[in-house]
Formats: C-alpha cells, sequence, structure tokens
C-alpha cells in the first residue's frame, strides 16, 4: 500500500530466453543464482517491499507447474496468480494486467524477472513516483557514448539528455489502461512499459535506477549477477 492504494506488481517471465544460447533447454528464469532460481530471487525482493501488496506472475506453459512449486516451496505470500504469458513481453504483461489480481490494485509496478537484483527501495521509489505523477520508471545515464543509425548515416545524441530504462516501472491503473488500450488499437509493441504512456503524450517520471540492477540477457549478464549477489550477501555478513 501506499498512502491508502494497492499496489499490485506484474512480472513477467514467459521469454523463451533466445540471447542466453540455451536453445528449450531450461528456462531462463529458473536458472539457479548462487543456488536460487532467478525467478525466486526477483519475487523475494518483492515479497520483501513494504509497498507492495499483490504480486502476478506470467510464465510459460511448460514452466507454470515448477515455478507453482517453488514459489510455495519459498513460502511466498503475496503471489496470487501464476498464469500464462502470451508471445511477446507485451502480451505476458496485458495478460497480467487483465487479471482480477490487478484490477483490483490502483498502482501496477512491472519488473522483468530477469532483474533478480532490484532493491525494495528502488521498487518503493517507483511505485511512489507513478502515484504522484502518474507513470514512472527506472533509469541510469549510459555510461558510453550512444549512436543512433538512420539509413547507414550515425547520430550523437546529448549524452547527458539519454537515459537507459531499466524495471521497475510503474503505473496508475487507469492510465496504463489508456496505454494498453492505444497500443492494442494501434498495432505498437513496445519493448518497455511505460512507452505506452509516452504514446499518450503524458508524462512519465525518471527514478535514478542503479547499474547493479541488471537484466540477465546472455551468460555473461549470469556471471555479472553471480558477483553483485556476492557482494551484497558480504555486505550484509551472509555468505
Ligand atoms: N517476457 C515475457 N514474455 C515474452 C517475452 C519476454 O514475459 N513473450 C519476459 C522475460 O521472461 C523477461 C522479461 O520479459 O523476464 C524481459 O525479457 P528478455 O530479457 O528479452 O527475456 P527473453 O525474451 O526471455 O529473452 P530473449 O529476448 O533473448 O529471447
Ligand atoms: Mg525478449
Amino acid at each position: 500500500m501506499i498512502d491508502g492504494t494497492r499496489v499490485c506488481a506484474i512480472i513477467p517471465a514467459a521469454g523463451s530466453g533466445t540471447r542466453m544460447g540455451r536453445g528449450d533447454a531450461r528456462s531462463k528464469t529458473l536458472i539457479p543464482l548462487r543456488a536460487v532460481p532467478v525467478i525466486l530471487r526477483t519475487l523475494g525482493r518483492f515479497e520483501e517491499s513494504a509497498a507492495v501488496d499483490d504480486v502476478v506472475v506470467t510464465l510459460r506453459e511448460a514452466d507454470i507447474g515448477s515455478v507453482r512449486d517453488l514459489i510455495a516451496g519459498a513460502g511466498f505470500r503475496k503471489v496470487r496468480e501464476v498464469i500464462p504469458g502470451g508471445a511477446e513481453r507485451q502480451d505476458s504483461v496485458r495478460l497480467g494486467f487483465a487479471s482480477k489480481t490487478a484490477a483490483a490494485a490502483g498502482i501496477i509496478v512491472v519488473h522483468d524477472a530477469v532483474r533478480p537484483l532490484v532493491t525494495a527501495g528502488l521498487i518503493e521509489r517507483v511505485i511512489r513516483a507513478a502515484h504522484r505523477e502518474g507513470a514512472a520508471v527506472a533509469a541510469v545515464r549510459p555510461k558510453d557514448t550512444v549512436k543512433i543509425e538512420l539509413s547507414g548515416a550515425l547520430e550523437t545524441p546529448d549524452r547527458g539528455r539519454c537515459w537507459l530504462a531499466q524495471t521497475p516501472q510503474a503505473f496508475r491503473r487507469d492510465l496504463f489502461a489508456e496505454g494498453l488500450e492505444r497500443a492494442g488499437k494501434e498495432g505498437f509493441h513496445g519493448t518497455d512499459d511505460v512507452s505506452l504512456v509516452e504514446r499518450l503524450g503524458r508524462v512519465v517520471s525518471i527514478v535514478e535506477g542503479s547499474y547493479n540492477n541488471v537484466k540477465i540477457t546472455t551468460p555473461g549478464d549470469l556471471a555479472i549477477a553471480e558477483l553483485l549477489l556476492g557482494r551484497e550477501n558480504a555486505d550484509h555478513g551472509q555468505s
């Protein structure tokens, strides 16, 4: 709850992990990270967050049974629905949004299942900004110079105006409903969630994210996430 408003997290976890290069052998979200599957690490962060009331997870059909068992085994109490996702990330988020659980919330926060290093602090800051402004996104400044390729020619945007969008991304529910509806009508498929609200001409608030909030996309990212988790644990006196 944030100021009496119910908060629902949607965790899209229905991707096929193509860039991880494992074929269909094992879903990316089930890969163990320091002995705990990625999806459980991510869900654990939402369990910890006092701002989040309910969680909906969207998965590939083949993973639903095993993830339900993992969630029960972990004793998580906020996960209300574990349901099938869709062909594209946006479809998976849309299906999560269509759930009963999301319909009962005033604020929706979307977070990639494959960002297990998100902190309860960042989750809460993004939710609070969305509660205030309507929509919010965690983002960091690019460290490299950004190039945009336009039919062969390069352009170099001012790095000081560039952001790299992460998740969490959060919304007042009605505003996200409007963004999803417009995107559906116009056949727009975004690679993130707030882009649907940007297209409505509405302001999206940026919340400083963290370089540690890595997205596990390629095998190298797994190694980085393990190192970062190890450092977090050392900071908290765990092994
Ligand atoms: N996702 C999803 N449904 C899809 C595609 C992606 O729920 N149809 C989820 C992924 O499971 C992941 C998040 O969206 O938690 C971010 O997606 P990404 O990192 O691109 O994962 P994949 O799509 O699985 O990987 P790839 O693009 O390499 O296939
Ligand atoms: Mg993908």
